[in-house]
């Protein structure tokens, strides 16, 4: 993996890896605005070898730095998605390159289907757990291996704990602070780019999971394997189909839906960092 121009870009801007690397899913596009530390620089996906440009309204494909004291922090601004046509290495590539060069700490946060009745738009659900439902599985082929050649983690990675659980309750308060109804709960990825049909709904809902998305669990998945420490976030865009009777899921509705709870959802990212991680 070639990790030179991130490396070259932290290094001319006089910047630290970052401490915090936050990837900003569908409806989170604009919520960047709010947050209020020094703005330090900007790498396009397009200027990074390995890295490809993305296809989705609403994902700019860059990372943005920011800086209060000497704490950096990255928003990687859109991801990179299977449905896209990209493979899953191509995926995790975006999370990954920022990892080799020396990246712990990941926020993943994406906009999600609610499952359960109990899920309103605008809401945000923690993960607990996920459900990988792609079929595919970014650790595929050789074991990944770091700058240094030596492998990253093993070949049979545990997943029993992938997202932090400290991390998880002091998002959670951070999220009640800015007035977003929260929850926790497991998240199941699907590949799209099809919605769920209702039957799948209803089966996924039966299954006791409790939103659903087209990203996130690769990215996951190859951060946990590489030691990284986690955290993700849904924000709830839309009941699943059929799950409220009468309405059709629009993708441009869904991203309307996000933007004031991302906002909010930025200004908890804020208050977690600020208060240690
Ligand atoms: N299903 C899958 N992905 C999604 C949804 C959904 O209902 N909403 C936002 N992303």
């Amino acid at each position: 993996m070639k990790t030179a121009v991130y490396q070259e870009f932290l290094q001319s801007h006089g910047l630290a890896p970052p401490s915090l690397h936050v990837v900003l899913g569908s409806g989170f596009g604009t919520a960047l605005s709010a947050f209020p530390w020094e703005k330090v620089g900007e790498l396009s996906f397009a200027s990074v070898p390995g890295l490809h440009a993305s296809t989705v309204p609403d994902h700019a494909g860059k990372y943005s730095f920011y800086r209060k004291g000497n704490q950096v922090v990255s928003f990687q601004m859109g991801r990179l998605h299977g449905y896209e046509g990209h493979a899953p290495d191509e995926v995790t590539r975006t999370v990954m390159i920022p990892r080799l060069a020396g990246v712990k700490n990941f926020l993943l946060t994406n906009a999600a289907g609610g499952l359960s009745l109990a899920y309103q738009s605008g809401d945000v659900m923690l993960l607990r757990d996920h459900v990988n439902l792609t079929g595919m599985n970014p650790l595929r082929g050789p074991n990944p291996r770091g700058l240094d050649g030596a492998e990253l983690g093993p070949r049979f990675p545990d997943m029993s704990r992938v997202y932090d659980a400290r991390w998880r309750a002091q998002l959670h308060k951070a999220c009640l602070q800015q007035g977003l109804r929260v929850h926790e709960g497991v998240y199941l990825g699907i590949l799209g780019p099809s919605f769920e049909t209702p039957a799948e709904v209803q089966l996924f809902s039966s299954w006791g999971l409790h939103a659903v998305g087209m990203s996130t669990v690769w990215e996951a998945i190859a951060l946990k394997h590489s030691g990284a420490r986690l955290a993700a976030l849904s924000l709830i865009s839309n009941p699943g189909a059929g799950l409220v009777a009468g309405t059709a899921l629009d993708h441009l509705e869904i991203l309307e839906t996000c933007r004031a709870s991302a906002t909010r959802i930025v200004g908890a990212i804020q208050s977690f960092v600020e208060e240690g991680l």
